[in-house]
């Protein structure tokens, strides 16, 4: 008897077609830790890719849908453009084909964007910076849009500086980009607010607004690329910016999260850094 060894019998067929049994004895070892370990990665390797593969292919369906709308309206344009006698009619086309093509361009911008900050290409120029003061740009590249909606602003940013290691263009980005949000998602004459805490590690930054709010099951989806929180946009929403903003934050060693009590209620998103 050999130990570890399995008899397997072979049915073969003898020259008068009659089938006889064989006993042969073939070695077959258990499979080693090694190989099955080997087989397992090999499978989560496929599962992987296969998912990734998935991935693009929803990518590629999305970003088809996205640029459709705006290029039938502006190839819309285009034909009115020159068919039209009528001056106003080719002006108000000439309009609707700027603005089109200008946002597609911002379209295309953002997601090379997105895709920079993904591959690593983007370097952080780090350096000592305070927050209070990048949220108060940041505030300043917003107004117009704040006082065309009639909002009301409000920084509580403290007395001390809030210093912390970071490239204030990219924090600035982040900041303008939840500002531009807030402007965007609330009605008009909407109440704004940021504020600032923190402890001896960290400065945490809250953006709250009184607008739109959030359903809590997109809190977390509104993070990812062409996600909105509901099917109802205003004006060209790319559904790109907060996924920028979460890269950038990531790559400050910080974290950035949204809330909110639910449609109609308003939303806040907490930005938190380690403090340098
Ligand atoms: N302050 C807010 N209040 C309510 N909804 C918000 C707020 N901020 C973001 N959202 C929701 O999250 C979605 C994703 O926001 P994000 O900034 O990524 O894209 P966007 O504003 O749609 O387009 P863009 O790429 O031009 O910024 C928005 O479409 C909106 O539904
Ligand atoms: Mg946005």
């Amino acid at each position: 008897m050999l130990m570890g060894h399995r008899a397997i019998f072979i049915m073969r067929k003898t020259s008068g077609g009659r089938a006889r049994a064989t006993s042969a004895r073939v070695a077959v070892h258990p499979p080693s830790t090694q190989l099955r370990r080997t087989l397992a990665e090999t499978q989560q390797q496929l599962a992987r890719a296969e998912s990734a593969t998935r991935l693009v292919d929803e990518f590629l369906a999305t970003l088809a849908h996205e640029l459709r709308q705006p290029l039938a309206a502006a190839l819309a344009a285009i034909e009115i453009q020159k068919q039209s006698p009528r001056p106003e009619r080719k002006e108000r086309a000439r309009h609707v084909i700027e603005q089109q093509v200008r946002y597609i361009a911002r379209l295309v911008g953002d997601l090379s964007e997105v895709s920079r900050i993904s591959r690593g290409a983007i370097e952080l120029r780090r350096e000592r910076v305070d927050v209070r003061e990048l949220v108060r740009e940041a505030v300043l590249m917003i107004e117009p849009l704040f006082d065309e909606r009639r909002h009301q602003v409000v920084c509580e940013l403290g007395r001390d500086p809030a210093w912390v290691s970071g490239d204030g263009v990219r924090l600035k980005q982040v900041f303008s980009n939840l500002l531009r949000n807030a402007a965007t998602y609330t009605a008009p004459g909407g109440r704004i607010g940021v504020a600032l805490e923190g402890d001896a590690g960290r400065v945490r930054l809250r953006f709250r607004d009184n607008g739109a709010g959030i359903p809590a099951d997109a809190l977390e989806r509104i993070f990812e690329i062409f996600q909105r929180a509901t099917s109802r946009t205003e004006g060209h929403s790319a559904g790109i910016g907060l996924a920028v903003v979460r890269r950038l934050v990531e790559l400050h060693g910080g974290t950035v999260t949204a809330a909110s009590d639910g449609l109609g209620r308003g939303s806040e998103f907490t930005v938190v850094l380690p403090r340098g």
